[in-house]
Order: structure tokens, then sequence, then C-alpha cells
């Protein structure tokens, strides 16, 4: 049994990977967000909730504390949150991330360029590779809403495949890597639904 962390715990793709979690695995969840009123029906006791902002260092340590493995769900400037993250691993010795990115950081999807408004995500992405944990960084295709676990992935170096992909496959993703923490080990996962 694992206990996973969850940094922004109220986004899209954190949601149904808390699902996925509890239907699918034995882990314990601590979910971390800026406003615990917007999250309802978790009433697992197999969940803890835990107010914060993943710039306040001292409450990010403390719910570090006794970790397995972080997910971080973020948007907004994921490079200071990164670097955030990272002294609070350090700190606190836990050695596993899932970093949710983006396609495009490394320019692999043929014909895009996706210029700065990649800018966080590449930024934070160096943060996370620079970094001596076990990572893994997921760099999803446009996001659908179709209820399918349908996916396939591609490693750093290869070129980007398809275009989009649903959330409850990264979700699926994020659940194996988990619950595998050899998989994905400090490696960066395009995924996308095949075409
Ligand atoms: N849409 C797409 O097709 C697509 C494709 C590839 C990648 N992505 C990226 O994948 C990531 C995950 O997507 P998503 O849909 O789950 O994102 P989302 O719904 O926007 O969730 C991001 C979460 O980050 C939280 N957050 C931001 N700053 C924070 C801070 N300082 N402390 C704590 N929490 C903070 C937000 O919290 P609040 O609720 O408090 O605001 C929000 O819940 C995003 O970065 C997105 O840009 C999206």
């Amino acid at each position: 049994m694992s206990n996973v962390l969850i940094l922004g715990a109220n986004g899209g793709i954190a949601r149904t990977a808390i699902d996925l979690f509890l239907e699918e695995t034995d882990a314990q969840l601590t979910l971390y967000l800026r406003n615990s009123h917007r999250l309802h029906n978790m009433e697992s006791t197999r969940v803890r909730v835990v107010e914060g902002d993943v710039m306040d260092s001292e409450n990010l340590k403390k719910a570090m504390t006794g970790q397995d493995v972080v997910y971080a769900n973020l948007a907004g400037d994921l490079e200071k949150m990164a670097k955030n993250i990272v002294l609070a691993m350090n700190a606190t010795g836990v050695k596993r991330i899932i970093f949710i990115s983006s396609m495009g950081i490394y320019d692999e999807v043929s014909g895009e360029k996706y210029g700065s408004i990649l800018n966080p995500f590449r930024k934070s992405a160096q943060v996370i590779e620079s970094s001596d944990l076990n990572y893994t960084i997921i760099r999803p295709a446009w996001f659908t809403n179709v209820n399918e676990i349908d996916y396939e992935t591609t490693v750093k170096g290869e070129p980007f495949k398809g275009s989009s992909v649903s959330r409850k496959s990264v979700a699926d993703l994020i659940v194996k890597l988990a619950t595998n923490p050899e998989w994905g080990a400090r490696n960066s996962l395009g995924v996308n639904k095949p075409e």
C-alpha cells in the first residue's frame, strides 16, 4: 500500500485520477489544494485533504512527510512550483514524482511550433529533469472527455504521436506510474490516443 500526495487536487486530471486510485488501488491519498471546499464526495477513509498552496514551503513539506509518491497536477508559474516541490522532496526524502506537462516542450510534435506559451512547461521540465529524483514527466496530447482508456506512449527523443487523448487515459497512466515506481523512471512520456 502506498501513500500518494496529489498537488493541485481539484484539477481536472487530478479528479479523474483520484477516482481511479480509489477504484483500482489501495493507495492512501493526500489531496493538497488551495481551496478544500471545492472537493465534494471525498468520504473515503483513504483520503486526507490538506488545504495549501504549493508555494507555501512549510505546509508543503508537512504534507510531503511520509509520502511514497507525489503527483503534481498544476498550472500557472510551473517553474517556481517545480523548484519548490524539488526542494520539499529533497528535504523530506521523498524520491518519486510524476509531473504533468504538455506535448511540444521538446519541439517533438511534427509541424507544430508552440512558442513561448509552453515556456512554463519547458522550464519546469528542466527543473525536474535536473533533480536527482525518480521522476516521470507526462506530456499529454489535447484532452478529451471521452469515457475510454485508450492510449500509447512515446519516450523523450521520439516524435510525438497523435493529437488527442482522453482525460481518463491520462489518469490511468498516472495510476500505473504511481503504483510501479520503476515504470517511466527518469523519463518523459508523451501520451496520445492511437490513430
Ligand atoms: N487542456 C489540454 O488539452 C492539456 C493538454 C496537455 C497538457 N495540459 C496541462 O495539463 C495540466 C493538468 O491539466 P488539468 O486540466 O488537470 O489542469 P487544471 O484543471 O487547470 O488544474 C490545475 C490545478 O493547479 C492548481 N494550482 C495552481 N497553482 C497552484 C498553487 N500555487 N498551489 C496549489 N495548487 C495550484 C489549481 O488550483 P485551483 O483550483 O486552486 O486554481 C488547479 O486545480 C495543466 O498544466 C494543463 O495546462 C492540458
